[in-house]
């Protein structure tokens, strides 16, 4: 693992040039957020009520900045750029409220789920609302190709949660297994939201892949640290409960490198946490301190900061510039919240 003094100076690093790309960003983000907003009403009143609920608790909005800078850094953003990332977030919006609702979530941006007001059966239901919207948008954009990335996109997260689904407590799960997983629920939209920003800002092909490369490594490495940050996070600074990947039995990477790696004793630990519906805090300590010993959130964030790297590689192949800069810089964030 990386010393804390250099943990902290990647994570400055990271957040300073989150601050900057934000500032870049900010008239795009203000159009996105306009469009956003209009695109969640409805004449059905719990429709709108419901999606700004979630809407207006915030969100980092981190897939739909990459959309923006992505078209910023070709140069030619056509305005196709801000309905691809509104699309986008209402894609992610969508996941999150289908996964609170598959993973029993209690908290989701710092508030109560939306699930907890409204119910699992209106939180489904609006978000396949937000995703017809997401589908509208794409197609207002007129471009096929960009409809082709997004709605693969769309299948491809599904199939990842349903696969993810299908793995949860089955302790035979692998370090593969677990890799598709997280390249289709999420890396798979980081992706698709970077190279359709590319294609917006008018892109070559070369171009096109190289964003997409970043997006999608820039992705995995974010999926690593959100699952690390399940079991060492703060619930108050992440704004959702840590604990609930063990509680559903989620194979992730911290439980897979430790199961690998554990004694029978400690194995037993595991496999009997996993999947309960209540974890109590010393049993939580006890998995803490069995991943401790086999350094297995460590290992994990270590595979997140190779694909920072890759990602960053990917954009080397492009003209330098300051947007080229900043999108290299901020993947640093990522890794940073790990620590
Ligand atoms: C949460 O994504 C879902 C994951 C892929 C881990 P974010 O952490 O980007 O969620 P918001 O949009 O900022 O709430
Ligand atoms: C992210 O997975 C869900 C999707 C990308 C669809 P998680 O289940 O880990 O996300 P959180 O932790 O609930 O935000
Ligand atoms: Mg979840
Ligand atoms: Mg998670």
């Amino acid at each position: 693992m990386a010393s804390s003094s250099a943990a902290a100076t990647q994570q400055a690093a990271g957040a300073g040039a989150l601050d900057r790309l934000l500032t870049v960003t900010h008239d795009g983000m203000e159009r996105v957020n306009a469009l956003i907003l209009k695109r969640a009403e409805s004449h059905v009143d719990m429709v709108p009520k419901l999606a700004r609920y979630l809407i207006e608790a915030g969100g980092k909005r981190l897939r739909p900045m990459l959309t923006v800078a992505a078209a910023q850094l070709f140069g030619r953003g056509t305005g196709a750029e801000i309905n691809y990332a509104a699309a986008v977030e209402f894609m992610h919006n969508a996941t999150l409220l289908h996964d609170d609702v598959v993973d029993e979530s209690d908290l989701r941006r710092g508030r109560p789920a939306a699930r907890m007001i409204w119910g699992n059966q209106a939180s489904v239901l609006v978000g396949d609302f937000l995703l017809g919207q997401a589908f509208m948008m794409m197609v207002e954009a007129g471009d096929i190709n960009a409809l082709g990335v997004l709605s693969k996109a769309a299948t491809i997260i599904a199939e990842g949660e349903v696969f993810q689904l299908a793995k949860a407590r089955d302790l035979e799960t692998t370090a593969d297994d677990y890799g598709q997983v997280i390249h289709a629920k999420t890396a798979t939209l980081f992706a698709a939201a970077a190279e359709v920003g590319a294609m917006a800002g008018g892109a070559d092909a070369a171009g096109r892949e190289a964003l997409r490369v970043y997006g999608e490594e820039l992705g995995l490495a974010f999926q690593l640290v959100d699952d690390v940050l399940d079991y060492r996070g703060e619930a108050g600074t992440l704004g959702k409960n840590t604990g609930d990947d063990l509680r559903e039995g989620k194979m992730t990477l911290p439980v897979i490198l430790a199961l690998a790696d554990a004694n029978p004793a400690e194995r037993d630990i595991i496999a009997a946490a996993l999947g309960k519906d209540e974890t109590p805090d010393g049993v939580m300590a006890q998995v803490v301190a069995i991943f401790n010993r086999h350094r297995s959130l460590d290992r994990t964030v270590e595979q997140a900061d190779a694909h920072v790297r890759k990602a960053r590689a990917a954009l080397e192949t492009l003209p330098a510039s300051e947007m080229r800069t900043l999108l290299s810089d901020i993947a640093d964030f990522y890794v940073g919240r790990a620590y």
